[in-house]
């Protein structure tokens, strides 16, 4: 791949800017300087640094972030800041898509990932991926036997629609653990406005095999990958 190429995808600048660093001799690959935006480099191979600064080569990035209220499920928004916000550098160079959006008040696990594979395997209702959320209540808990055999909620189009069964493991008379395969629009929230509570506080705790990292603070990520599991603190 051209060196222009590439470090333009990773928004280092566009072509003529690249262009024009090479010229300034902020470029090198391999520790040589580079003289032309037209050679030809094996990003998995080749060192490159751009301003002395190694460039992070990854086919796919994943992330797994604590997300904070008052953060919202997006790329982009006029109104919000979105979790793309909370992403530096190296990993907001990449094109970070969202597996499994939260409300805006809505904390906890959230997958971040350029790889489309990924989120569709996620994400698609046939695969049934577990979420688990912790969830705080106005009311004393009681009568969710009714949310767990399914209910009909109201889908986006204002059709009726009946929930999948769930889990719910009480901790105390106003939390619980609830654990859902689907995830429909507020669906949390909704299911225990169906019995006459209110969920006043929401987290996130895992999605399938992916577990929030107790280490891990609001706002904060680590990667992953896929293949060797391993996790680095950011
Ligand atoms: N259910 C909700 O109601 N909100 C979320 O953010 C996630 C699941």
């Amino acid at each position: 791949m051209r060196i222009d190429k590439y470090l333009s995808n990773l928004k280092y600048g566009s072509r003529s800017e690249i262009k024009a660093l090479i010229k300034a001799n902020k470029i090198t690959v391999n520790n040589q300087k580079v003289s032309d935006s037209g050679l030809n480099i094996d990003p998995a191979k080749d060192i490159i640094k751009v301003f002395e600064e190694e460039v992070l080569y990854r086919e796919n990035v994943y992330l797994l972030l604590n997300k904070p209220s008052g953060y919202l499920s997006a790329t982009k928004d006029n109104l919000h800041k979105t979790v793309l916000d909370l992403i530096k550098a190296p990993f907001n160079r990449f094109d970070l898509k969202i597996c499994g959006r939260l409300d805006l008040d809505t904390e906890g696990l959230l997958i971040l990932t350029n790889d489309t594979e990924f989120i569709h395997n996620f994400t698609n209702p046939k695969k049934d991926i577990l979420k688990k959320y912790y969830c705080l209540l106005r009311d004393k808990l009681k009568d969710f036997e009714v949310i767990t055999k399914g209910v009909i909620l109201k889908d986006g189009k204002g059709e009726d629609y009946f929930t999948k069964p769930c889990k719910i493991e009480p901790i105390d008379d106003y939390s619980c653990y609830i654990y859902l395969s689907e995830g429909k629009f507020h669906q949390v929230k909704r299911l225990f406005q169906y019995i006459n509570n209110e969920v006043v506080y929401l987290k996130r705790l895992a999605i399938g095999e992916y577990n929030l990292p107790e280490e891990l603070k609001l706002g904060e990520y680590l990667e992953f990958r896929k293949e060797e599991k391993l996790c680095k603190k950011q």
